[in-house]
């Protein structure tokens, strides 16, 4: 029989990417879908996989809709991908961020409790957990410290990811990964950001490139070769928690001028830096050990920042040339 799962955040990046693997998989796949005004489903359209999804009206915030949600879809999976997850949003909204990032994955572990505590069930977590990190390289040991309110906000969806897997015994596996990217991720995000204006300044489009901090320093891979490690938790014997990364940083800057070198443009003569990018609290450096999760899932990044950032920039130069 087909196996059915449940993805809170279809409309997301991962979500979208997770879906088509499912299906790849065989499985039912459905999704909770929040209520917009705009159209959110973008993503699902241009993996041409709209059709073969089941979209189920809900938000993290309403418990009754999930509970809803788990009936219609009778999934034994569930992906918790939902979220604010904008981390520089969070400032401006850390109250919602709260409320949907972090108790919005406790309404769904408590709907899973509620309506059949055997359901397996996937959190993202994120690296931006360790924050002020604690170790030159983190792993599944290295002790939190997040530095803005999105962080705070998923670190209460983890504890409590674990909280249920201890007290409930519920198969509740949290994955800590690490920054992933695509053509599909979202603009706000300085990868994408980056690929759509040079994009644009290479069809003469746009003439310059506001930037916040490029010294920052982030472990990117491929958002396509994630979802398939988030699958993996799920089909353990038992629940855990696992880093995904790729174990490899590089700056902002860095990332600026692969992007920039792909189109022969030099970033120096387009960046300028915008005080007004800058955040509260900064990230300044991830960097992950996914050992864990290589040895026990026999799971590895596939992609390189170079060929993801190069992928990105050709996928914006389509879309900006169909403009
Ligand atoms: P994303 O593109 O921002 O997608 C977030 C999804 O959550 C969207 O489908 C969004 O729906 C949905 N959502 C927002 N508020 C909701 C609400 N109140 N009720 C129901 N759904 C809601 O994020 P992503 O990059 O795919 O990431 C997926 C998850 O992994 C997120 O939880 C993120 O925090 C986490 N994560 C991401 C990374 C990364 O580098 N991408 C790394 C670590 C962890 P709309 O489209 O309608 O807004
Ligand atoms: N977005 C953005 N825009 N970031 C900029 C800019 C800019 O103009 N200029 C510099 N940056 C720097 C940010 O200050 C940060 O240090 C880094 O680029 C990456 O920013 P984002 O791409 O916004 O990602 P993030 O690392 O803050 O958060 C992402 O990764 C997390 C995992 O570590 C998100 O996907 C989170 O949801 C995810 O949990």
């Amino acid at each position: 029989m087909a196996k059915s799962a449940l993805i809170t955040g279809i409309s997301g990046q991962d979500g979208g990417y997770l879906a088509r693997f499912l299906l790849g998989k065989g499985y039912h796949v459905s999704g909770l879908l929040a209520r917009r005004s705009s159209d959110s489903l973008w993503r699902l359209r241009e993996l041409g996989i709209l059709d073969e999804v089941r979209c189920i009206d809900g938000d993290l915030g309403d418990i009754s809709s999930i509970e809803r949600a788990l009936e219609v879809s009778e999934a034994t999976e569930v992906y918790n991908l939902g979220a604010q997850s904008f981390v520089a949003t969070s400032w401006q909204q850390p109250i919602l961020t709260a409320q949907v990032t972090g108790v919005g994955a406790l309404h769904v572990l408590e709907a899973i409790r509620r309506h059949d505590p055997k359901l397996r069930f996937y959190q993202a977590s994120t690296s931006e957990m360790f924050g002020l990190i604690q170790g030159e390289r983190q792993d599944e040991a290295t002790p939190f410290h997040p530095r803005s309110p999105y962080g705070v906000a998923k670190l209460f969806a983890h504890w409590t990811t674990v909280n249920y897997r201890e007290s409930f015994a519920i198969h509740a596996s949290s994955g800590i990964l690490f920054n992933h990217e695509s053509p599909l991720r979202g603009i706000e995000f300085v990868t994408r950001k980056v690929t759509d204006a040079v994009a644009r300044i290479k069809l003469g489009k746009q003439s310059e490139l506001r930037l916040g901090n490029i010294d920052a320093k982030r472990d990117w891979g491929f958002a396509g070769d994630y979802v398939e490690a988030m699958w993996l938790m799920l089909q353990q014997d038992k629940p855990d928690d696992y880093v995904i990364a790729t174990g490899r940083t590089t700056t902002v800057r860095d990332m600026c001028k692969i992007a920039f070198d792909h189109v022969g443009l030099d970033y120096r003569k387009f960046v300028v830096i915008d005080p007004k990018f800058f955040r509260p609290a900064e990230v300044d450096v991830l960097l992950g050990n996914p050992a864990k999760a290589n040895a026990a899932l026999g799971w590895r990044a596939k992609t390189d920042v170079a060929s993801l950032i190069q992928m990105m920039v050709d996928a914006d130069l389509q879309r900006v040339r169909r403009e």
